[in-house]
């Protein structure tokens, strides 16, 4: 029996006041954040140094009593440790050398994966340590089809076109890719799940970018097929799903995936998608990461009118996309008073 609260309602059960984290919540926006990125070098380098990383994952346990903690890390470190080159550019993002072919794939190497990412474990070890038992430790990883994406385009894009396109034009190549993407996630779940992780989340931030018969193929199978071996592995293992952009296909993703929870992006009524889901599914989000930046009654009004929407529902409240790095400090508290201000 488990008493944190994200995991009881990963467990079914309707937690009141719901519990609360936020995507992205270490990074940026907080100035003893920025206080440690000055002079530690680069991201990958504060990602892969166990002592930063460590201190990163607690800062907002600390600030705000999150009632989960999220690794501090970054979904392309994966592609990185296979051999994929990585690097992040302040102001434009990750760029690495792209994938576009069986020459490319013939550079990555699944059994290099577990060593390069030894310092990650190493970190999910020590947040362990120290977290308080009734914080939740998450472990995460991209989903195959949204770290295919940034392999394939080596980087951001606006549309994922190359990516798009090689999935229907060259599907021995793109299903080999999400092949190779699939194992080395369940072991790199698999590991943070040994090295103590409570549950694990899967980023599908362009999942919706996909039309529905692409999006079973290339978002939902590939899903499935981690979260059942991760399920045979580690019976009953919570893993929170975040098909963003998914829309009205929500429904079906939980379904044959076989998540327990899913993240909601903020283009979606919260409380009509969870009435589309069994009872003992949970919702995830969906508080626009804007109003969190606009902040006084726009934000109370919100933050209520989502809280209050799923009241008897497992619902953990979360944004409905990362916190932006210009959100002020001072409306993350404000939200955790408003959201465990109950009558
Ligand atoms: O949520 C957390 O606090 C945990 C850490 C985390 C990061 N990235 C840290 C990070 C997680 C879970 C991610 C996931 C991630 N990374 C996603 C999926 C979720 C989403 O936001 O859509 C994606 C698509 C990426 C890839 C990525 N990483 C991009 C496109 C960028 C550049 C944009 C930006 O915000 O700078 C990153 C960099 C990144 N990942 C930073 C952080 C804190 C910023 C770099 C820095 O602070 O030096």
């Amino acid at each position: 029996m488990t008493e944190k609260p994200v995991m009881r309602v990963l467990s079914g059960e309707p937690v009141w006041p719901p519990p609360v984290w936020l995507m992205r919540q270490a990074g940026r926006y907080l100035p003893e954040y920025r206080a440690i990125r000055e002079g530690s070098g680069g991201f990958l380098q504060r990602c892969m140094t166990p002592d930063l990383a460590t201190e990163i994952t607690l800062q907002p346990i600390r600030r705000y009593g999150m009632d989960a903690a999220i690794l501090f890390s970054d979904i392309l470190v994966l592609p990185w440790a296979l051999g994929q080159d990585l690097r992040f550019i302040d102001g434009e993002g990750p760029t690495m050398t792209p994938i576009r072919d069986s020459a490319g794939l013939a550079k990555l190497t699944l059994a290099r994966a577990p060593g390069e990412t030894a310092p990650v474990m190493e970190t999910v070890r020590r947040v362990r340590a120290a977290l308080p038992p009734e914080c939740t430790l998450l472990g995460f990883a991209g989903s195959p089809f949204t770290v295919a994406c940034y392999m394939v385009e080596g980087g951001g894009s606006r549309d994922f076109a190359a990516t798009r396109t090689a999935a229907y034009a060259d599907p021995a190549f793109f299903d080999r890719l999400i092949d190779l993407l699939v194992e080395a996630t369940v072991a790199y779940l698999a590991a943070q799940l040994d090295a103590g992780a409570d549950a694990v989340m899967l980023f599908d931030t362009w999942a919706g970018v996909l039309p529905p018969p692409q999006f079973f193929a290339h978002v939902v199978r590939p899903s499935a097929r981690i979260v059942t071996e991760l399920n045979r592995r580690y019976p009953g293992v919570k893993i929170i799903g975040f098909p963003r952009l998914a829309g009205t296909l929500v429904a079906d993703y939980a379904a044959q995936t076989g998540v327990q929870c899913v993240g909601l992006d903020t283009s979606v009524d919260a409380a009509r998608v969870a009435a589309t889901l069994p009872a003992n599914i949970a919702v995830q989000g969906n508080l626009d990461p804007m109003v969190l930046i606009a902040g006084g009654d726009a934000l109370a009004q919100e933050t209520i009118r989502i809280r209050d929407a799923l009241r008897g529902r497992p619902h953990i409240f979360n944004l409905g996309h990362g916190i932006l790095p210009h959100t002020p400090p001072a409306h993350v508290a404000d939200l955790l008073t408003t959201i465990r201000q109950v009558a």
